[in-house]
């Protein structure tokens, strides 16, 4: 078993498992001139990856909307990953990368012609996961309109407002920022899906175009339904979220993360709340469950 700390992992680049030092893609690769491409981050618990499936579904949704056939069938992604994982030998907190981009083939052309030849990169690392004393105290977000495209359902690798807006939050010492859209709606985080509790009720945006559909989203909504915890899919406005007695970030990353201040004001008593780590603890529940070795 290999520490979660210790470096390159795995790569797995056009159907060969490599040292992550030799796996190069074409300078021409349209994902990396365009951002012509999709991707994907899935989490591993004791080296068995929570809802690869669901993930794989999220991404041929996307490879669909932009047009692009997968090299992998979904079976042959899940048999890939169970190598990457034993190759990898990582049984600690593990992160799966997957991109598929639309490849090169050619000079640099706007235009999406036939002929090129799709690029599967997979990385298997271990990441250390949000600390348990952060989740415990609570972390901090700002607000920030959403730079984004109409289409956040795909998870494109065109992530420029993505990182601008979340290294602005970083640098004012924040997770993430709640994005929030002109006609005053919050959408999601940077990186993560956004809840709230207001007047007794959990909200969060109803899936659409304008977010990320996240798998940790609906476990967490999945979660709040057995708990009998209020739930509605319904977008806040950035006016209200201040009187929220809770909020909350979910993504594969962090699981669920609280925020205890939004924009340097204090969201409820100022500290994780019960909503919040009630479904965090739910949610790991659902994990041990489904990533039990049989
Ligand atoms: N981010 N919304 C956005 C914009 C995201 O990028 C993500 C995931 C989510 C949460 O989705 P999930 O629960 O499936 O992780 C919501 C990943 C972790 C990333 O970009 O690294």
């Amino acid at each position: 078993m290999k520490e979660s700390d210790s470096v390159p992992d795995i790569a797995f680049l056009n159907g060969k498992f490599l040292p992550i030092e030799e796996a190069y893609v074409h300078i021409e690769d349209r994902g990396y001139q365009f951002g012509d491409s999709l991707y994907e981050v899935v989490r591993s618990y004791g080296g068995v990856p929570f809802r690869a499936s669901k993930h794989l579904d999220r991404l041929f949704r996307g490879l669909d909307f932009i047009g692009l056939e997968s090299p992998y069938s979904k079976e042959e992604f899940l048999r890939i990953f169970d190598e990457a994982m034993k190759r990898s030998g990582l049984e600690t907190p593990a992160f799966i990368y997957r991109q598929v981009t639309r490849g090169s083939g050619g000079p640099r052309f706007h235009v999406v012609r036939p002929g090129y030849k799709p690029a599967v990169v997979i990385t298997v690392r271990g990441v250390e996961p949000l600390k348990e004393s952060a989740r415990e105290a609570g972390l901090k977000a700002i607000t920030h309109p959403d730079w984004r495209w109409p289409k956040c359902y795909v998870k494109a690798t065109t992530l420029l407002p993505n990182i601008l807006i979340r290294t602005k939050a970083d640098q004012l010492g924040c997770y993430d920022a709640v994005l929030y859209r002109d006609d005053g709606c919050i959408t999601e985080g940077t990186v993560s899906n956004f809840f709230a509790v207001i007047n007794g009720v959990l909200r969060t945006h109803p899936e659409s175009d304008r977010i990320l559909s996240g798998i940790t989203r609906a476990a967490v909504i999945e979660a709040a339904k057995a708990k009998a915890v209020p739930i509605e899919e319904r977008a806040i406005r950035v006016d209200e979220v201040y009187w929220a007695s809770e909020a909350f970030f979910s993504d594969t990353y962090g699981e669920v993360i609280p925020i205890v201040e939004i924009d340097g004001k204090k969201i409820g008593e100022g500290r994780s709340g019960p909503v919040a780590m009630g479904l965090w603890r739910a949610f790991r529940e659902t994990v041990a469950k489904e990533t039990a070795r049989q």
